[in-house]
């Protein structure tokens, strides 16, 4: 396995739409296996192709505290959704910001797995919330996005100027980071 860069906010890759997955084949796995690793390193609990430079529509998920419940969506689609919850987001593409989002509180998502088998889950709360932010990034949308304008250019204008110096901020911040 191999850590990848993870792409940083308001890098224009960030904004493409990934494309869907033909075949869950040995290149695909090995994605999933680096994507895992790279969020558990950075660390993360959420983490999309798109923010390590890749266009497949793959997404990868532990919301754990120990690792134990790695969840890989392969084209994942949210088929139904309903309730609402708000939560205090972060990004691994957008170091030391943080910011309440309001989201669906339940989702119900069909996807293929790592095997290449498809499946259905029913998430709520944190799972949903993650499983959301992550479909975003899928097409190109980060979660400023539902921000205010204002808050928005303030954040992009400080990840600019932190870029400059090269000295991301905010690592160990408790929300979470997706
Ligand atoms: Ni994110």
């Amino acid at each position: 396995m191999a850590l990848l860069d993870i792409l940083v906010y308001p890098d224009p890759r960030l904004r493409r739409t990934a494309q869907p997955v033909a075949i869950v084949d040995e290149s695909v796995r090995r994605l999933v296996d680096d994507m895992t690793e790279t969020m558990y390193a950075a660390p993360g609990i959420g983490l999309a192709a798109v923010q390590v430079d890749r266009n497949e529509r793959i997404i990868v998920i532990d919301a754990s505290e120990d690792h134990s419940s790695l969840n890989v969506f392969i084209n994942p689609t949210i088929v139904d959704r309903s309730g609402e919850l708000e939560c205090e987001e972060g990004c691994l593409s957008l170091p030391g910001v943080y910011a309440p989002v309001t989201r669906s509180q339940r989702v119900h998502v069909t996807a293929i797995n790592r095997d290449g088998d498809a499946f259905e889950l029913e998430a709520e709360d944190l799972l949903a919330v993650c499983i959301q932010h992550e479909i975003d990034h899928l097409e190109g949308i980060v979660f400023v996005d539902y921000l205010s304008r204002l808050k928005h250019d303030r954040i992009r204008k400080r990840l600019e100027k932190e870029a400059r110096r090269k000295s991301p901020e905010g690592a160990n911040h408790a929300a979470i980071t997706l």
